[in-house]
């Protein structure tokens, strides 16, 4: 296996639903900030990985003594978190190879763990469409009626819920958002849009603890599972 690993953060996000005051991945979370935690997990284990760190053209918050990587490059932010990733992947177009691995990994997700890294790089390695974290539905679901109550219950046997990191190989990646781009669908993950090519990634289970910040409440949740994981086995 000698293709290259790159490593796309998407960190241009406003994330205002957590604070109006700064984008999320600038809020501090057990004394530093959410970016330098997902950073320095990913670097734990994928030290040798090329970063594209996806960052607001305008950011005012960034400071890249935040970046433990040897090999990375800023890309542009873009509308949306699609155009984002993909700005990353045509930022690396002229040194990328097809068949590099590209994880893409949300930098709200400052809980995940070297053990979940490490296994979905593999599946990554050997499934041609790709793999991504994923964690099996446990409550049951409801469907709304659009005024607050509930239309009906929906069957959770099936369901999971799209984690990143989620990983294809760099020239499948590209195709599958510039499709997706071209027809003017919005992919709120990358999998949706390899998905929409025909192809079936593989669903590769994750730990649950792997959270997106996204509501308030969140930021303590995260600062519980983060004690939580040095008081067990891990080190970082
Ligand atoms: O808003 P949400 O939590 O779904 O964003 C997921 C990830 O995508 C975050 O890491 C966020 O910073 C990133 N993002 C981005 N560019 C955008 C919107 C979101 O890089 N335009």
């Amino acid at each position: 296996m000698n293709s290259r690993l790159w490593l796309v953060v998407p960190a241009a996000g406003r994330g205002s639903r957590v604070s109006t005051t700064r984008p999320k991945q600038y809020l501090e979370l057990a004394g530093r900030s959410i970016m330098q935690h997902t950073l320095s997990r990913l670097y734990y284990a994928l030290p040798t990985a090329q970063l594209c760190l996806c960052l607001d053209d305008n950011d005012a918050h960034f400071d890249p003594n935040w970046v433990p990587f040897s090999h990375w490059r800023r890309a542009s932010g873009g509308a949306e978190r699609m155009d984002s990733v993909l700005n990353a992947l045509l930022a690396i177009d002229s040194i990328a190879d097809a068949d590099d691995i590209v994880l893409v990994h949300d930098i709200a997700r400052p809980c995940v763990l070297p053990v979940d890294l490490k296994r979905l790089l593999s599946a990554v390695q050997r499934e041609p469409a790709g793999a991504l974290l994923a964690a099996p539905v446990a409550d049951t679901m409801k469907r709304d009626n659009g005024a607050g109550h509930v239309l009906r219950s929906e069957p959770r046997d099936g369901l999971w819920h799209a984690l990143t990191p989620q990983g294809f190989r760099y020239a499948l990646l590209r195709r599958a958002l510039e499709q997706a781009r071209a027809r003017g669908r919005q992919v709120t993950d990358e999998a949706s849009a390899v998905e929409a090519l025909g192809l079936s990634p593989e669903l590769v289970v994750g730990r649950r603890d792997n959270i997106k910040i996204t509501h308030p409440e969140d930021l303590g949740l995260a600062a519980h599972i983060l004690a939580a994981q040095r008081a067990s086995d891990y080190s970082f």
